[in-house]
């Protein structure tokens, strides 16, 4: 069983801000880092990590090299990265002193795949191999037809949330894992949600009835969270640890949680791993060098 990601690889322009810049304002900031990222590679290099066999596909630009070398480090398979001419996607990521970010993404070689390329791909791929997707490259809907044709496992990462999402067909979608946030455009949702209490079991609700035949992972930032299939609900609280930098913490716990399905760990193992291994991230600087391996994952708060 494989686990085939096909999703963005981008450049991560990361930039030290007292605050977020405002509309009309100019700031400077205090210093700058250029990281691997990609909510695609980030997938990648945590699905990998977390040691199940990991196929990335999509498109790097003449400035993207690194990236590549970045997932074989991991252990992520690179043979359906294609190189083209032109720029990387990047993303221009500020971020404040406490940890929090904001993100403006550059789509170039991640909006160029075509059907040709995505027939190659999926040709590789069989019934039961695990398909991950985010919301950061072209043709997902194509992916996704087929790739439910082959029989293969859907896994979406509805992020970044924006009105394309609706163009997909969800129904396939065997897994979601999503934020409060994309649960309610989702599903229109629209109760403001008390985290803990109430309304967010309403939100977790609102998307399972939504999706009935889909897992549900609902993130929920501080407040931990949540799994729920037809037999059960699991809370899984965060792992506090001070926090540095909160890029990818989203894509640790998607690829550690996913490979952790994948390699037969039951849902309450996987989200306890991805819980730890998203920790880690946060505790340390930039988007795929934050990944944990997984034996520090298993050996942290021992
Ligand atoms: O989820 C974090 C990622 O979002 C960053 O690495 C950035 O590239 C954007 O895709």
């Amino acid at each position: 069983m494989k686990a085939l990601n096909y999703g963005s690889l981008n450049i991560d322009f990361v930039y030290n801000v007292e605050h977020f810049v405002r509309s009309g304002e100019t700031i400077s900031s205090q210093n700058m880092a250029i990281f691997a990222g990609g909510k695609g590679l980030n997938q990648s290099v945590a699905l990998a990590k977390s040691g199940i066999d990991t196929w990335h596909a999509g498109n790097i630009g003449e400035d993207g090299e690194f990236l590549a070398e970045i997932l074989q480090k991991a252990g992520a398979h690179t043979d359906f990265i294609s190189r083209l001419p032109g720029r990387n996607g990047h993303a221009i990521i500020q971020k404040q002193p406490n940890g929090q970010n904001c993100i403006l993404l550059y789509g170039g070689s991640n909006r160029q795949n075509t059907r040709t390329q995505v027939d190659e791909v999926l040709s590789h791929f069989e019934k039961g191999d695990y398909l991950i997707l985010q919301n950061e490259i072209n043709e997902i809907a194509y992916i996704m037809e087929r790739a439910h044709e082959k029989g293969m496992i859907i896994v979406l990462n509805p992020s970044p949330m924006d009105e394309k999402i609706f163009t997909y067909p969800l129904e396939y979608v065997d897994y979601f894992l999503l934020n409060e946030i994309e649960a309610k455009d989702l599903t229109g949702f629209d109760v403001c949600t008390e985290k803990e209490g109430i309304e967010t079991d309403a939100l977790l609700d609102a998307v399972c009835s939504h999706f009935p035949n889909s897992k549900v992972v609902l993130t929920l930032g501080e407040y931990g969270s949540i799994y729920k299939d037809e037999k059960q609900k699991i809370h899984q609280p965060i792992v506090k640890v001070p926090v540095i930098d909160t890029t990818a913490a989203g894509d640790t716990f998607t690829g550690f949680f996913i490979g952790s399905i994948a390699k037969g760990l039951s849902p309450k193992e996987a989200m306890q791993i991805a819980a730890k291994a998203s920790a880690i991230a946060v505790s340390r600087q930039g988007a795929a060098p934050s990944i944990p391996e997984l034996n520090e994952v298993y050996d942290f708060g021992r």
